[in-house]
């Protein structure tokens, strides 16, 4: 039995997954199995562990900052996994990939400028924009034959009309799997450079890559000078409490303005135990990775296995990347709130309704499969019987 079999989450109601106060009020029901948040049930590396026990045995915790390490240990990955030639000089280290974008919005526009994300895309990044002031541009992406695509005549049309100054992308796209491709980024940067708008690269989940797919970074591309990327090892090691951001770029007055603004506000100090978990996942967390990557793959062709021959009406979007699955229930016709109806109180299941993501997400579910494959077969069962039962609204 593989050791990400044997993991127990659900009793833990101190995980906000399982928080029954959080689920009572996202789902309106706090007895749910938990498929909602993106992070993960099993435990993390051996190596990071180790290395937590050993400060903790340690327990003195003088001022220590180790991050030109931190930097080697990325530089060094990058080019091992990603063959991505980094600088390790130009990284900053920041709190959370958030705390970077919100960063980097209010240093590089103005309040009221257009920012342009493209739905369906992780929900947290229109509530930063509006958060900071900033106008929401929305570049839906198109859906065609089970595939998302950027809708490179509608950007170039907003890029003319609605002074926008920044473009998120996420890549690999939350919560659609998309991998973008080395064609697809470098028409984006194209258009951007174009009209002279940075781009700011969230690259959380670019470890997470399955078979026949290649993580592609946009700062692998000739004109790779308007651009930030932003990382963290919270979602490839499950570090997702105890782990910094941080952010690159190759452009030099990029990189001292963001310094200069992340120290003014000291949110470049770090914590030594994120420090010492991030050196240890990145140089000794290749193998876990890749055990990881495989079980994650076989999650998912059990689901997709059982959607197709169990409930057909409900369309998996296979992912190209990242622990989260896109379920099109659009078959079956229901409104939100009969369909939030059948996920939440019938089969009991907590996934993120599709709307969250955007107005585009309507009609699907995001669920997350970094769980034990018995919880998954057990909730897709739920699901199954529901159907079978007929409908209910
Ligand atoms: C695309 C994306 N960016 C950022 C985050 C959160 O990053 P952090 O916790 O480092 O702020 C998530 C978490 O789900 C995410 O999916």
């Amino acid at each position: 039995m593989n050791s990400f079999d044997t993991v127990n989450h659900t009793d833990n109601i101190s995980f906000y997954k399982n928080n029954p106060a959080i689920l009572k009020q996202l789902f309106g029901n706090n007895k749910l199995k938990s498929l909602w948040l993106a992070d993960m049930d099993f435990k993390v590396p051996e190596a990071v562990s180790d290395e937590i026990k050993r400060l903790a045995d340690r327990a003195i915790f003088a001022y220590e900052f180790n991050n030109n390490d931190v930097f080697k240990a990325l530089a060094d990955w990058y080019r091992e996994r990603h063959n991505l030639h980094l600088n390790s000089d130009m990284f900053i280290q920041i709190s959370g990939v958030l705390t970077a974008l919100s960063v980097i919005i209010q240093e590089f526009t103005n309040p009221g400028d257009g920012i342009l994300i493209q739905t369906p895309v992780y929900h947290q990044f229109a509530s930063i924009i509006k958060k900071t002031d900033r106008r929401l541009i929305n570049n839906p992406l198109t859906l065609n034959d089970n595939e998302y695509r950027f809708d490179t005549e509608d950007l170039k049309n907003k890029l003319s009309n609605e002074n926008v100054k920044m473009i998120i992308l996420c890549n690999p796209h939350n919560p659609v799997g998309r991998v973008w491709t080395k064609e697809e980024l470098t028409k984006l940067s194209e258009i951007a450079e174009e009209f002279n708008v940075m781009i700011v690269s969230d690259k959380i989940h670019s470890d997470i890559i399955y078979r026949n797919n290649k993580f592609n970074s946009i700062l692998s591309l000739e004109n790779r000078n308007h651009i930030a990327l932003l990382g963290s090892p919270a979602k490839t090691f499950g570090m997702h409490s105890i782990s910094n951001g941080y952010i690159y770029t190759h452009n030099e007055s990029i990189f001292s303005r963001i310094q200069s603004k992340v120290e003014s506000l000291f949110l470049h100090h770090g914590n030594v135990i994120s420090n010492y978990a991030t050196i240890a996942a990145y140089t000794k967390g290749k193998e876990w990775l890749d055990e990881l990557t495989m079980y994650l793959e076989k999650n998912i062709e059990w689901i997709n296995t059982f959607i197709k021959r169990e409930i057909p009406q409900i369309k998996l979007i296979k992912p190209q990347g990242t622990y989260q699955l896109w379920l099109d229930f659009r078959e079956l016709d229901l409104n939100k709130n009969q369909l939030n109806n059948i996920l939440f109180n019938q089969a009991q299941l907590a996934m993120a309704p599709g709307h969250w993501f955007g107005k585009n997400g309507a009609g699907f579910m995001r669920m997350n499969i970094a769980s034990p494959l018995d919880y998954l077969e057990s909730s897709m069962n739920d699901l199954k019987q529901v159907m079978k039962r007929g409908l209910q609204y």
